[in-house]
């Protein structure tokens, strides 16, 4: 019998969602549990290389495109890595809104009770331990929270 019944993991497109994703799956694939991977889009908040992206292939057309665009790639890739990991059910979803907020909301929603994220994501502060969404999920869940290092 699996120990969690739902996995969701935040995944922000930093090397740390990652690293966070793929232990994610790994936890669900050897627990034949379902993995939620949730996107929260904020403006101005992701990967310059996916931003870049957008550029190339033209879909600057209004904010909100772009933002759904560059959300959707990074829910893509984390899908693909979560895939290589041999978790067989995905969902993945968008919100908006405060990421901590969102994060917890959904895992809520989906009955999700183990919530997997980076120690820091795209942000970046040097010298800080944990990023603040991070430290804002795990004051605001009632799930088991995992911070990958
Ligand atoms: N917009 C987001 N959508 C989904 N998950 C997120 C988002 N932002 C952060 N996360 C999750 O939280 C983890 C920690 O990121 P966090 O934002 O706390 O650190 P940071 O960006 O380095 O610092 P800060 O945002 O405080 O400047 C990420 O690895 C990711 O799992
Ligand atoms: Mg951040």
């Amino acid at each position: 019998m699996s120990v969690y019944n739902g996995i969701l993991v935040a995944a922000d497109g930093s090397d740390p969602s990652k690293r966070a994703v793929e232990r994610a799956a790994r936890l669900a694939a050897h627990e034949e549990t379902p993995l939620y991977i949730l996107n929260v889009i904020r403006d101005m908040q992701f990967p310059e290389s996916l931003k870049r992206m957008a550029e190339v292939e033209r879909l600057v057309g209004s904010r909100s495109d772009l933002l759904h665009y560059v959300a959707d790639k990074i829910l893509g890739d984390a899908e693909k890595g979560a895939r290589k990991q041999k978790a067989k059910t995905i969902h993945t979803r968008t919100a908006e809104g405060d990421p901590a907020t969102r994060i917890v909301e959904q895992a809520d929603a989906d009955k999700a009770d183990l919530i997997v994220i980076g120690t820091r994501g795209l942000g970046g502060v040097a010298g800080a331990l944990l990023g603040s969404v991070s430290r804002k999920v795990s004051n605001l869940a009632d799930q088991d929270v995992l911070i990958v290092r």
